[in-house]
């Protein structure tokens, strides 16, 4: 071949040759620009080699402005470059909070040293993703969910009705809840409930006892804790509930048993919307519905002083009182037949109902324990019962137990009525016995004392003493 041709071969290879690497390196591009993660390369200077565009938006840089520049004048942080420099070794899923005056930004990143040939770090590849992403993933499978809806509330009663219509309304708004009821009328029913109506529903609900939790360990576990703020906390720190529960509903049972001092902290998170962890300083912004429950008088302990009077404001802007189940005793056979059913399901026992006798007890007893006492007396009447239809005898022993009717089971339709008899002194007794012997016998006093098996003098005696007036009737002397 000619030199000129040969030159002419090469210029034509080398041109398709580059044309193929340019094509190549279009292809990297786009391959790295669809990941979703934060793709951030920096040389041993600090300065940006690459940074694809889910970096880009994170950070709010504009990557092809950016190439070329130090990392560092660009933003008002530093990477985490020297100790991996200086040590060869990077790290993985490590939380980084950047609170700075112009940004937050909260973070999970891994860092990967590139090495030349000679073993000598040359570039840093910073690869991360926003924690909210990452708790949303988490939420999905660490069960910080809410299970009811308003559909699973079984009950009819106007006092029931008239909570769930008021849960309904405050699940449509953003206001925090506060609500109040004796054990086990279904608060925590409830604020799941309100969650899964609310616009709210994807994200997590989270909730916890206050009452549960160690009077030490409350702070860290609702606020979190700063890498090696406590003896005892693991070294990289760790989210509070809130945090966790960012994008969703914190559910705050027993909201009065908080220590005042946590009353002051957590009152300033509902405040400034964000938390700072404890043996921090930076606040971390969070969006977070609340529910708090109590089955405490906190109006009277706020009076006390035992209980912050301007928490008690904020967490109660809508305030929800949930009957006491001897208050809705129409609820009674509603959910007993619904407890029935499920247990008699999930246990395959053929059990159908209640005698009228022990549905007649079920009505009369004081549920001190409520639904969550309805709830468990049916399952453990499930197990145990021989008979299709539940008997007295099947009953736990403070149901079998009854004698005198309670006069708070005042449902006309759904009680057995018994006349109360209510505990009266002899002296009220023997007035009682003589008016009503005196009515029999039509106001004739010897009849009336014969009757009695008193003297006509005591009986006069006694009618003066308990000033009973001697109507004349007909047949009187
Ligand atoms: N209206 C209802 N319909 C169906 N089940 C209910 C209802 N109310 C309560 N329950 C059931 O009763 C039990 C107790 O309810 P829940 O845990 O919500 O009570 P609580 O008010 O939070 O009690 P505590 O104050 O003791 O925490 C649960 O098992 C729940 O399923
Ligand atoms: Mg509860």
């Amino acid at each position: 071949m000619k030199p000129v041709a040969l030159l002419w071969q090469i210029a034509l290879e080398t041109a398709a040759l580059v044309d193929a690497q340019a094509h190549q390196l279009r292809e990297q591009q786009a391959i790295v620009d669809h990941i979703t993660d934060g793709l951030l390369v920096v040389d041993r200077d600090g300065v940006v080699k690459h940074l694809n565009a889910a970096a880009g938006r994170i950070l709010s840089l504009v990557p092809a402005e950016s190439v070329g520049r130090k990392f560092s004048e660009m933003l008002d942080f530093e990477p985490i470059i020297a100790p991996i420099l200086a040590s060869g070794v990077g790290y993985q899923d490590r939380e980084l909070i950047i609170d700075s005056p112009r940004r937050h930004l909260h973070l999970i990143d891994t860092a990967v040293p590139i090495e030349d040939r000679h073993g000598r770090v040359i570039s840093i590849v910073n690869s991360f993703r926003e924690i909210q992403r990452v708790r949303k993933v988490a939420d999905k499978f660490n069960g910080s969910h809410a299970r009811y809806t308003f559909a699973d509330l079984i009950g009819q009663s106007e006092a029931l009705l008239r909570a769930v219509d008021a849960a309904k309304k405050a699940a449509r708004g953003f206001a925090n809840v506060m609500l109040l009821g004796e054990s086990g009328v279904g608060k925590e029913v409830f604020a799941q409930a309100i969650h899964n109506a609310s616009e709210r529903a994807d994200g997590p609900f989270v909730a916890i006892n206050c009452a549960a939790l160690p009077r030490d360990l409350i702070e860290s576990e609702l606020f979190g804790y700063a890498p090696g703020s406590f003896t005892g906390a693991r070294k990289e720190g760790r989210p509070g509930k809130f945090e966790a529960a960012s994008g969703g509903t914190i559910f705050l049972d027993e909201i009065s048993e908080l220590p005042i001092d946590v009353q002051a902290k957590l009152l300033r998170v509902l405040q400034e919307r964000e938390v700072v962890r404890v043996g921090d300083s930076r606040g971390i912004p969070i969006d977070v519905r609340l529910i708090s429950a109590s089955n405490r008088d906190l109006r009277a302990m706020s009076r006390l002083r035992e209980f912050r009077e301007d928490l008690y404001y904020r967490c109660n802007v809508i305030g929800i009182n949930l009957p006491a189940l001897r208050e809705r005793p129409s609820d009674i056979p509603l959910l007993t037949n619904y407890f029935i059913a499920k247990y008699a399901g999930l246990l395959s026992r053929n059990v159908f109902g209640f005698s009228p006798e022990a549905l007649e007890r079920l009505h009369r007893y004081n549920w001190p324990g409520n639904v969550r006492e309805l709830e468990n007396a049916i399952e453990r009447i499930v197990n145990l019962t021989e008979h299709p239809l539940v008997q007295l005898s099947d009953l736990p022993d403070e149901l079998q137990d009854l004698v005198a009717p309670m006069a708070h089971a005042a449902d006309p339709q759904n009680t057995i009525s018994v006349p109360a008899v209510a505990p009266r002194s002899l002296h009220e007794v023997e007035r009682e016995a003589i008016v009503a012997m005196l009515q029999h016998c039509g106001f004739n006093v010897t009849a009336t004392a014969r009757r009695l098996g008193i003297s006509k003098p005591t009986l006069y005696a006694k009618v003066r003493e308990h000033g009973i007036t001697l109507e004349r009737g007909p047949r009187a002397e």
